[in-house]
């Protein structure tokens, strides 16, 4: 990876994040303790990758409004989200995430069940804040649509139910690529679709989009298999060998590490290859798909 790409990327990071935090709520009234629990999975860390890649969707189809701030918070809020609950005992179990104690080990089962609810419902309070804007309220009202559809049973919720229900037991590879498309996929599928849609992206462009976030999404997941086996809880800010833990199926126990690791490099050409076919700059997303091929955490 280049230098220049690197500095870009540490400060494109530090821009989103900044976008993320200004729509995180006031920790004051008698609620306070919800909007501390909120915050404090934001602001633990990440990479940040849902809302980067949402910007530079808007940006490479020639997006230059603030509207899509609130949406690229709004993502990061759900994804974070996902990770409160996927951490809590009754799921993955794990007590480390983004190199800090998990939600439900600093604020109790209550809080972090109750953090997840709010940072999802949040988001949506968040998103709609675009309607006043002056964006375009047709494509405001469609990126909400698309939100909440792969945010929930058709998508990343929907992915986590099959992911839990079959843990422990054998799981066939269609079912796998099912899981990954919905429980990481879908996220990444709503982070490049409203960026594009948001800029006025065509409905052919907007599938296209989809379609390449989907194979980022099955890359990105089998890399995080990966690391869940190589890697270091210092390196990735939360434990590694949870997936053994918990006794789940996983492109790395069904296919061998070299193959996954062949297959995260594969899939990962195939979206940009497919990206390259758009129109617009696209440099700064293709180096993201890049970087993701290598990332060590
Ligand atoms: C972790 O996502 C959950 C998966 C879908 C594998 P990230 O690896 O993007 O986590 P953060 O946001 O950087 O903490
Ligand atoms: C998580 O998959 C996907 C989510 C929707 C949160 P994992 O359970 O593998 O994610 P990590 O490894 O805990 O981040
Ligand atoms: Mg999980
Ligand atoms: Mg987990
Ligand atoms: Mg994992």
């Amino acid at each position: 990876m280049s230098s220049i790409f690197n500095e870009w990327l540490a400060k494109a990071t530090e821009e989103t994040e900044a976008v993320v935090y200004d729509y995180l709520p006031k920790e004051e009234g008698h609620q306070k303790t919800i909007f501390s629990a909120m915050n404090y999975s934001v602001k633990a860390g990440g990479k940040r990758l849902r809302p980067l890649l949402m910007r530079e969707a808007y940006r490479m189809f020639g997006g230059t409004g603030k509207e899509v701030e609130p949406f690229m918070a709004a993502m990061e809020m759900i994804h974070t989200s996902s990770l409160i609950h996927d951490d809590l005992p009754c799921m993955d179990n794990d007590e480390f995430r983004r190199g800090k104690p998990t939600t439900w080990k600093v604020f109790g089962y209550d809080m972090a069940v109750l953090a997840g609810d709010a940072l999802m419902i949040f988001a949506f309070e968040t998103a709609s804040r675009a309607f006043s804007m002056g964006a375009d309220p047709q494509r405001v009202g469609q990126a909400i649509k698309i939100l909440a559809e792969k945010t929930g049973i058709y998508g990343m919720i929907g992915g986590q139910t099959v992911d839990v229900e079959l843990t422990g037991k054998p799981v066939p590879k269609e079912k796998l690529d099912f899981i990954y498309r919905l429980k990481t996929g879908a996220l990444l599928e709503a982070s490049l679709m409203i960026g594009a849609v948001l800029a006025g992206a065509s409905e052919e462009e907007v599938g296209a989009m989809e379609q390449i976030a989907a194979d980022v999404g099955l890359a990105f997941q089998v890399q995080d298999d990966i690391l869940d086996v190589t890697s270091t809880e210092e390196a990735l800010g939360k434990p590694v060998l949870s997936d053994e833990k918990n006794q789940k199926t996983t492109y790395v126990t069904l296919e061998g590490l070299e193959k996954a690791g062949q297959d995260v490099r594969e899939i990962s050409e195939r979206a940009l290859r497919q990206l390259k076919a758009l129109p617009g700059e696209k440099e700064h997303l293709e180096g993201i798909i890049a970087m993701l091929v290598e990332r060590e955490k």
